[in-house]
């Protein structure tokens, strides 16, 4: 029988679980971390470990099919190894958002349990402007680890989040760079959360990003390719690419009706849309030894079609709104 449990209002199925391991990072990132950074909790706040195991477990249950690990940087907290070896032992597809740093210190571990997709975040190849964005000095570590993982056969993507006057002159570089290694670079539209100052002048829309592929490369030197049931970007080769590029326009062409994921955030409540300001609280349901599929299923049937309501360019661009989202490092991507 096909299980409905994780299936919406509007009949999307929802197989792919994104959690969040931790709110804290070896970044700054300026589109992500307010300038303020956040308020750091206590501890106990937190899922610990086999609390992730568990919540986990029950998700794949349920119909969970991939997991993906996320941030802050999940890397930094001290049990990832213990938690990736872990899940790697459900049955699911495995994958992980880092920005890469730290990614040498678990090539290993990541192939004990089975996981070959890595998204490393990259929002330019020159180290100044790396320096600038992250407020860190991430870009040869990074780039080195990008390396590696291709190396060792791992299926990479590269998000680049695209900013006015920040990095997007460097857009026709990022794709002139897969059609020369296996890498898939994806341009992330700058969307709005909490604190991070967002507004839509500091943004580069979809259509200028492939309009810019055709100044440099012209109408036929890149095509578009088929994309995947529930790929939020829209995929492109440049002619005789090693690897592909892609668009993710949440902002100008959002990709809601074939939506298939939920988050469950570092202090274990279930967002049920990225942009959704609605949270139901697992970890403390789970903590007072009741059973919280019932929770999950009443989350995904308040789903909302678009954006967490936030249906048009207007809704998400007032702060009224936006900003009652967490800020994107306390959610996780
Ligand atoms: N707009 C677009 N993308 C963002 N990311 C983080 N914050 C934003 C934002 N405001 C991206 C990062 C990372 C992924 C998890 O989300 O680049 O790769
Ligand atoms: Fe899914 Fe929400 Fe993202 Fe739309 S905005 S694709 S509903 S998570």
């Amino acid at each position: 029988m096909e299980n409905t449990a994780l299936t919406d209002r509007f009949g999307r199925r929802h197989d792919y679980l994104r959690i969040s391991l931790t709110e804290r990072c070896n970044l700054r990132c300026v589109y992500c971390m307010p300038a303020e950074g956040i308020v750091l909790r206590p501890r106990d706040q937190f899922m610990r470990t086999e609390e992730v195991l568990a919540i986990a477990r029950t998700f794949t249950d349920m119909g969970v099919k991939k997991i993906r690990l996320t941030g802050g940087e999940p890397l930094v907290r001290k049990d990832a190894a213990h938690i990736i070896r872990d899940l790697g032992r459900l049955p699911v597809e495995l994958a992980i958002t880092t920005n890469g740093v730290l990614v040498d210190e678990f090539v290993g571990v990541f192939q004990e349990a089975g996981l070959r997709a890595v998204n490393v975040s990259l929002d330019s190849l020159r180290a100044d402007r790396m320096r600038s964005i992250s407020r860190r000095d991430p870009f040869a570590r990074t780039t080195a680890n990008i390396r590696l993982l291709q190396e060792e056969g791992f299926h990479v993507k590269v998000n680049m989040v695209v900013m006015r006057g920040i990095n997007d002159d460097e857009v026709t570089d990022f794709m002139e760079w897969s059609r020369h290694e296996p890498v898939h670079v994806r341009f992330i539209e700058y969307m709005p959360f909490n604190g991070n100052r967002w507004e839509w002048g500091k943004g580069v829309s979809e259509a200028e990003i492939l309009a810019r592929a055709t100044e440099r490369f012209g109408a036929s030197g890149y095509e578009r390719l088929t994309d995947r049931p529930n790929d939020t970007a829209r995929n492109y080769r440049l002619t005789g690419g090693a690897g592909t590029f892609a668009i993710i326009s949440s902002v100008t062409n959002p990709f809601c009706g074939t939506c298939n994921r939920i988050r469950l955030t570092a202090d274990g409540k279930l967002k049920n849309c990225l942009f959704g300001r609605t949270e139901t609280d697992l970890l403390a349901e789970l903590r007072s030894g009741r059973d919280i599929r019932p929770l999950i299923s009443a989350s995904v049937l308040k789903k909302q079609a678009v954006r967490g309501g936030m249906d048009s360019f207007e809704k998400l661009s007032d702060p009224a709104l936006h900003g009652a989202n967490r800020s994107m490092v306390a959610i996780g991507g």
